[in-house]
């Protein structure tokens, strides 16, 4: 398996957003309901995820009753990522890729739909722990060997080790909420794709029947981080989980925000999963 340094160093890899400047200001974010400082935040959301990384696929399960699976195969299959007959392979960069759950199934998707055995996936997130989960579930896959696949700590606000225009597709999966200035993270994506690349985001979003969104806030609120402190001990994260949901934009505002970067939108932009529990957003590099 090839793992571009650094795991095992979460700050040796990529600087963090105090490191960069652009946060080191007396500005104010959200951290799921509490206003922190918006230097602080990237290393509230580390804490989070270092703390769910272990029990972090199997709390997805949980949770959704594994739905979520059924989201991120849908994301893949209307992205259908693969080589084309007499086409380049492709280089695809899963941003907060985690785990890596859409890595594999865009390998899969690419080798099992299009016979497509070239095409690579490198997988960024600021936390090493999570990535180190990823890199182990690859070890059992048919890409252990590494040559298809890639962890890589980066902050996706700069993506710093990812030149421009040498992408062809960019994804984020229930990431990108968890930033702290997501506009500068989708200028990095306009910047790293190719002209005619996609951007491509799976995201919770807004419940768009009123009856199953009081439904889902009573599940999200009450259950959600009990199951937390059952299953993982962990009440808290998943209490930030929530909140964090509770707190993204709407469908609509965050397709114009996908536009302000620079990107085409077709139609309305965006497709609904389950009633908006989640959503799929796309763009093009044009
Ligand atoms: C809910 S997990 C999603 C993981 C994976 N994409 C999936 O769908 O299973 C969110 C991930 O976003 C990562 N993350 C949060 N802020 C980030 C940032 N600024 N840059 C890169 N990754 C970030 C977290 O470390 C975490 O691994």
């Amino acid at each position: 398996m090839s793992v571009s340094a650094p795991l095992g160093n979460s700050n040796s890899g990529t600087k963090s957003g105090k490191e960069q400047g652009t946060q080191a200001t007396s500005k104010t974010t959200h951290f799921g309901f509490k206003d922190v400082p918006e230097y602080e935040k990237e290393e509230l959301v580390r804490e989070v995820f270092s703390s769910v990384a272990k029990s972090y696929d199997v709390m997805n399960d949980v949770m959704s009753f594994g739905i979520h699976r059924l989201w991120k195969d849908q994301f893949v299959a209307k992205l259908d990522p693969g080589r084309r007959p007499g086409g380049e392979p492709l280089s695809i960069l899963d941003v907060a890729g985690g785990t890596g759950d859409i890595a594999f199934r865009m390998l899969d998707w690419a080798s099992d739909i299009h016979n497509d055995h070239q095409s690579k996936v490198l997988v960024v997130d600021i936390n090493d722990d999570m990535l180190k989960e990823g890199h182990k579930r690859s070890l059992t896959t048919r890409y252990a060997d590494g040559s298809r696949i890639e962890f890589k700590v980066q902050n996706a606000e700069f993506l710093d080790a990812v030149p421009d225009n040498s992408q062809d597709l960019y994804t984020v999966a229930f990431g990108i909420r968890n930033f702290t200035n997501i506009p500068a993270a989708l200028r990095a994506a306009h910047r790293i794709l190719k002209p005619g690349g996609v951007f491509a985001c799976l995201e919770f979003s807004k419940v768009n029947v009123g009856i199953l969104d009081m439904i889902y806030q009573q599940y999200s609120f009450n259950i959600i981080p009990l199951m937390g402190q059952l299953v993982a001990a962990d009440r808290d994260s998943y209490q930030y989980l929530v909140e964090s949901i509770a707190r993204f934009p709407s469908q609509k505002e965050f397709a114009g925000m996908i536009k302000d970067a620079g990107f085409e939108i077709s139609g309305e932009g965006y497709e609904d999963l389950t009633f908006g529990v989640a959503a799929i957003h796309t763009g093009v590099k044009v």
